[in-house]
């Protein structure tokens, strides 16, 4: 099923030249919402945390953050859980959400607001982001908004930032959470495609079509690779049919090992993927996959 999300921004947004210190980018519809990113909080907790647990420089930066300051918020308690000495750092192109943020959350007890701070920039990760390498970046449903032709130099001028070992999340998901898509990109490029769906209420795994991130979404039509994962996950999910009857989610490990036992580069170990990850509804499969 061909995606038909369009960019608001036009495309080489990235590519023209910005003025000596404008932050890189454009701001863009601020929509958010309590919780919808909490399958993202879990993950970089749990199969993303490694960097986070050995940096020197325990910086995250939640970019984009949106309208509110809530997501920023909800991250940082995750994180706290893995080094409670974590900064989150929201920053937004848009200097107005940044000043409401901050005045936001300084009205919040010392605890909820602790290690959080709010800033503008784009993606050279400027403003108090500056001359630090953060060690986590979540642009969550902020390049779903560009061209995609914008997405590599997005993900180059974010890679370029992070510190050794350091990921960016590249985000796409509804407004509930309950279906999300994100690749996993490193300094030298992206590897990983994580998919994310609530298990109680899904009817077929391409549902999460519409949520794929923006490198993918135009990309699924047939013959090409994200399409063929889509389709291949679905077959997986119809043989697993005569496991409905102990709920969706024994159907959802069934497909993921089906997935993987067809050829497909599931990640099947602990910590990123497996058992445990799949039983939340998630799976994870190599870039190279779906890399056109
Ligand atoms: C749809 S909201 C997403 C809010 C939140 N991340 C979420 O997923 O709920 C996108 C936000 O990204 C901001 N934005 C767009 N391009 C940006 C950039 N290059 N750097 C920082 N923020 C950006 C927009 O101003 C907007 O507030």
């Amino acid at each position: 099923m061909p995606a038909p999300s369009s960019a608001a921004v036009p495309a080489g947004a990235l590519r023209r030249g910005r003025g000596a210190g404008a932050p890189l980018g454009v701001a863009t519809r601020g929509t958010t919402g309590v919780d919808r990113l909490r399958r993202t909080d879990r993950w970089l907790a749990g199969p993303g945390a490694g960097a986070l647990r050995a940096a020197e420089d325990p910086l995250v930066v939640d970019l984009g953050f949106g309208a509110s300051p809530v997501t920023t918020l909800h991250l940082a308690r995750a994180l706290r859980r893995v080094r409670p000495d974590v900064e989150v750092l929201g920053l937004e192109i848009d200097p107005a959400r940044a000043a409401r943020a901050t005045e936001v959350v300084s009205a919040l007890a010392p605890e909820q607001r602790r290690g959080v701070a709010f800033g503008v920039g784009g993606f050279e990760l400027g403003g108090p982001a500056a001359g630090r390498r953060p060690v986590l970046v979540r642009a969550a449903n902020v390049l779903r908004q560009y061209d995609v032709a914008d997405v590599p130099a997005a993900w180059g001028a974010v890679g370029e930032r992070l510190a050794p070992g350091g990921l960016l999340l590249d985000v796409t998901c509804d407004e509930l959470g309950r279906r999300a898509g994100w690749a996993v990109v490193e300094r030298s490029g992206p590897q990983q495609l994580v998919l994310s769906v609530r298990l109680a209420d899904l009817g077929r795994p391409s549902e999460v079509a519409e949520r794929l991130p923006k490198a993918l979404i135009h990309a699924n039509v047939p013959g090409q690779p994200v399409h063929a994962l889509l389709t291949a996950l679905d077959a997986a999910w119809d043989r697993a049919a005569p496991l409905a009857p102990w709920g969706p989610r024994q159907r959802w490990l069934a497909s993921c090992r089906g997935l993987r036992d067809d050829g497909w580069p599931v990640l099947d170990r602990a910590p990123a993927g497996g058992p445990r990850r799949w039983r939340l509804g998630e799976v994870a499969v190599r870039w190279s996959a779906v890399a056109g």
